[in-house]
């Protein structure tokens, strides 16, 4: 077993130990993945200010993400088909995040379904829901989602059309995989997978399967969004589904002030300023860019998370810095799966709190809620409309 001291050591180790197609699914983005790319390498000429000669006792990270308490402002993303990079993936991740003591939000395309987690954890988890042609489908999905204890829902705006992602149609993505020469011969490879897949009984879209009418292809997730997913959402949409579920409401994929001023006037009560981990619009700015804009613009009347490119803890006090009370991981919370389960994502959480508090002492200070712009070096850093890197 390999020492594993950060994350890009439980990616190399995923990229081991899960069949292709489901490692090339999470660790790719759209078209050139040239955004995908920016989201992780725009933090890089972000610098940070070294302090000396204060006091870093008594340190904490703790902070607070839509009224929930947070040992720091790190919340695992909802990703599809995490139970396909290790099985039972998403419970695992979501009683590693519950230990942990920060928030899980599971995905509409999961393969655990929103019973399963809350059958299998005590702590309430967050909701990712996507819109949907089928309103009734729509209004059910939310009541199980009230009825399994969730705290909020995560509204995703940026995927009515799916973004063209090269891997997934050149590997034929499915879950599960399709009995091809291919993929038999890929499986064979990675035997701690299929014992694991053979020991359960998740192994497709379990919030869908039995729930959504008319798809005709099960397992494809190309086929859900393309059948299902409605394309025609707006605003109006945006002003049901809070009607319906009534309670804390997280509007996640926006990149443009205007759509942060309106998604302030929606009455939602977060926005993530995301762009899907580069999978949707290829060319889009990185995310970490055009924070700072919306900080501006809407920072004062509405909580701005980000997500995208965040694979250490030092990534998460300049988001922090940057005016975002709260980042998500995905990537980085799927490899530590796909490495080594559910022990692989306390690890990709205990990596990343360690960089962020041992980061934050070297800047000087002991809690983050202390923490804002002026650990950052002074024309290093994106700022409003003037994007840096
Ligand atoms: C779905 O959310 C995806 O990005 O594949």
């Amino acid at each position: 077993m390999p020492v594993i001291t950060n994350i890009e050591d439980l990616r190399v180790l995923a990229e081991k130990r899960v069949p292709r197609m489901f490692y090339d699914y999470a660790d790719s983005g759209s078209w050139t993945e040239g955004t995908y790319r920016a989201n992780s390498s725009d933090f890089q000429p972000i610098k940070l200010r070294q302090r000396v000669a204060v006091n870093m006792e008594n340190r904490s990270t703790a902070t607070q993400m839509a009224g929930t308490t947070t040992r720091m402002p790190v919340a695992i993303a909802p990703v599809g088909l995490t139970g396909m990079q290790h099985a039972d993936g998403e419970i695992k991740a979501a009683r590693a995040a519950e230990k942990f003591g920060i928030p899980f939000i599971l995905s509409t395309m999961s393969i655990c379904s929103i019973e399963d987690v809350a059958a299998n954890t005590t702590a309430p988890f967050w909701f990712q829901l996507y819109m949907m042609r089928d309103r009734d489908a729509m209004a059910a999905m939310i009541e199980r989602t009230r009825r399994a204890g969730c705290t909020a829902l995560v509204l995703t705006l940026d995927l009515q059309v799916i973004g063209q992602r090269h891997k997934d149609i050149k590997n034929g993505l499915t879950a599960p995989p399709k009995p091809t020469l291919a993929n038999i011969i890929n499986l064979m490879t990675k035997p701690r997978w299929c014992l694991g897949m053979a020991g359960t009984r998740r192994h497709t879209f379990g919030n869908l399967v039995g729930h959504v009418k008319g798809v005709s292809d099960m397992r494809s997730l190309s086929a859900w969004t393309n059948e299902q997913f409605d394309p025609r959402l707006s605003w109006a949409d945006v002003a049901w589904v809070k009607a319906q579920w009534g309670g804390k409401l997280i509007l996640k994929g926006i990149q443009d002030v205007e759509d942060a001023r309106l998604a302030v006037q929606s009455g939602a009560d977060v926005i993530v300023v995301s762009n899907h981990g580069g999978r949707q619009l290829d060319g889009a700015e990185s995310s970490i860019n055009s924070l700072p804009a919306i900080v501006e613009a809407v920072g004062n009347d509405i909580e701005v998370w980000m997500d995208g490119g965040i694979r250490s803890g030092q990534d998460v006090l300049k988001a922090w810095a940057l005016g975002a009370r709260g980042t998500l991981i995905g990537r980085a919370m799927v490899y530590g799966l796909g490495a080594l389960g559910e022990a692989g994502v306390t690890r990709a959480l205990q990596i990343i709190h360690k960089e962020l508090d041992i980061t934050m002492a070297f800047c000087g200070h002991t809690d983050i809620r202390n923490v804002d712009k002026r650990i950052l070096l002074p024309g290093t850093y994106p700022v409003a409309g003037l994007a840096m890197g």
